[in-house]
């Protein structure tokens, strides 16, 4: 068998037991030729905290052969593989193989973000008339303020679990209560985030809270792509599109000014598809040089709260494409610019400076400040209910 062949072959076993395919018996194959597929959903161990909590890996395999593992610290997403267009799969999640790396290095690889997804203003809030402190942990430009919930914020926790299937659909779904004063937010927060891996190859996620005082929530998922496969060079070659004719321009503390800018004519138009790389170093844009690249909120032109297609990746070599569908109303894409190489990767090597991407859907940053975004505020009796679907496919 040539090298070539004997990888293909390799990598079709590799995609059929992934995706428990029982009828290819090791023939080379496409994932449309793997014929009937079984979804699963299996528990393992992962480790445990610094605090010695026991931490559970649930190992998802869709019918459509896209796989997953999650695991309960964080409610996040640890290695997720797709098919690339010869059916060889990888995986494309930026993340650690042990607790610890989250503990140590806080980059939210794959996590649920909350309270509050992105920055706030200080740390400081003013709801019905009372100011609330929140912790500041991040300082972009020496201007301090608070970044994905606090000093502790959802992604540091371990929640509670149970597996999910629904005829070809399989899925955990994640619980937890974040007492009143968390992090100095108000009231008693109960979340429940809901993971499902279809026979489409589509993750989707189902965030809905209640609370019982007002609060501000702004949930979101803290996945890092790399379609090349995690540590494995940049994503400055993937071509992104945004469905959003404009953009939430920021200070150099990365806090919304309170501006929506139009996107025509700018590093920040991805009304069409462009290549990240093409434009990230721009020169003489103010908006690029405070974000280091791209870190910003963008305004989806889909404003009802149903779910619409909000962006679309596409990588040519792999032919990996995602589509990224959501009931929120903006987009932060966030190029990787804190990534250096001193982080390690799944694979035993390095990851790099823009070696990985985030598309996070959310409310834009600042809101609890900014009377002028949609609101943020979930009152007693009301349900907090949002969804965001990754579709993946190939080109
Ligand atoms: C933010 C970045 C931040 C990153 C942390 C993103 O959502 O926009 O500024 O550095 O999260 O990993």
């Amino acid at each position: 068998m040539n090298s070539v062949v004997r990888d293909l072959a390799l990598a079709c076993v590799t995609v059929a037991t992934l995706a428990g395919c029982t009828t290819n018996k090791g023939r080379c194959c496409k994932m449309s030729e793997c014929g009937k597929s079984k979804a699963s959903v299996t528990v393992s161990p992962f480790g445990k905290t610094k605090t010695g909590l026991e931490v559970k890996q649930f190992h998802l395999v869709g019918a459509g052969g896209v796989a997953m593992d999650v695991i309960d610290y964080g409610a996040r997403v640890v290695r997720l593989w797709t098919p690339d267009r010869d059916g060889k799969l990888a995986d494309i999640t930026l993340g650690f193989n042990q607790v610890s790396g989250y503990e140590d290095i806080d980059l939210y690889f794959g996590s649920t973000i909350g309270r509050f997804g992105n920055r706030i203003r200080d740390g400081k809030f003013t709801l019905d008339g009372v100011t609330y402190t929140i912790p500041c942990n991040n300082d972009p430009g020496g201007i301090p303020c608070t970044l994905h919930g606090g000093t502790s914020g959802f992604n540091d926790r371990v929640w509670d679990s149970r597996t999910l299937t629904n005829g070809d659909d399989v899925g955990v779904e994640f619980t937890m209560t974040s007492p009143d004063g968390d992090q100095g937010y108000p009231g008693k927060l109960d979340v429940k985030v809901t993971y499902w891996l279809t026979a489409k190859n589509v993750w989707r996620l189902e965030y809905e809270a209640k609370t019982d005082k007002a609060t501000p929530v702004n949930l979101t998922n803290h996945v890092y792509f790399n379609f090349h496969g995690e540590g494995n060079g940049t994503i400055l070659d993937h071509e992104l599109t945004l469905f959003a004719d404009y953009m939430t321009p920021v200070n150099a503390g990365l806090i919304p000014t309170g501006d929506l800018a139009p996107v025509k004519g700018t590093p920040f138009d991805f009304t069409s598809p462009w290549k990240i790389g093409d434009r990230v170093n721009t020169k003489d844009n103010e908006q690029i040089k405070f974000g280091g690249g791209y870190d910003h909120n963008w305004v989806l032109r889909n404003q009802s709260g149903k779910l619409a297609a909000a962006a679309a990746l596409y990588e040519k070599t792999s032919g990996r494409y995602m589509e990224v569908w959501t009931e929120e109303p903006g987009i932060q894409f966030y190029c990787g610019n804190f990534l250096t190489d001193s982080v390690p990767s799944k694979s035993g090597g390095h990851l790099t400076f823009r070696g990985g991407l985030a598309l996070e859907t959310q409310h834009y940053p600042d809101s609890p400040n900014k009377s002028s975004f949609p609101s943020v505020i979930l009152r007693p009796g009301q349900l907090y209910k949002t969804a965001t679907e990754y579709r993946f496919s190939t080109r």
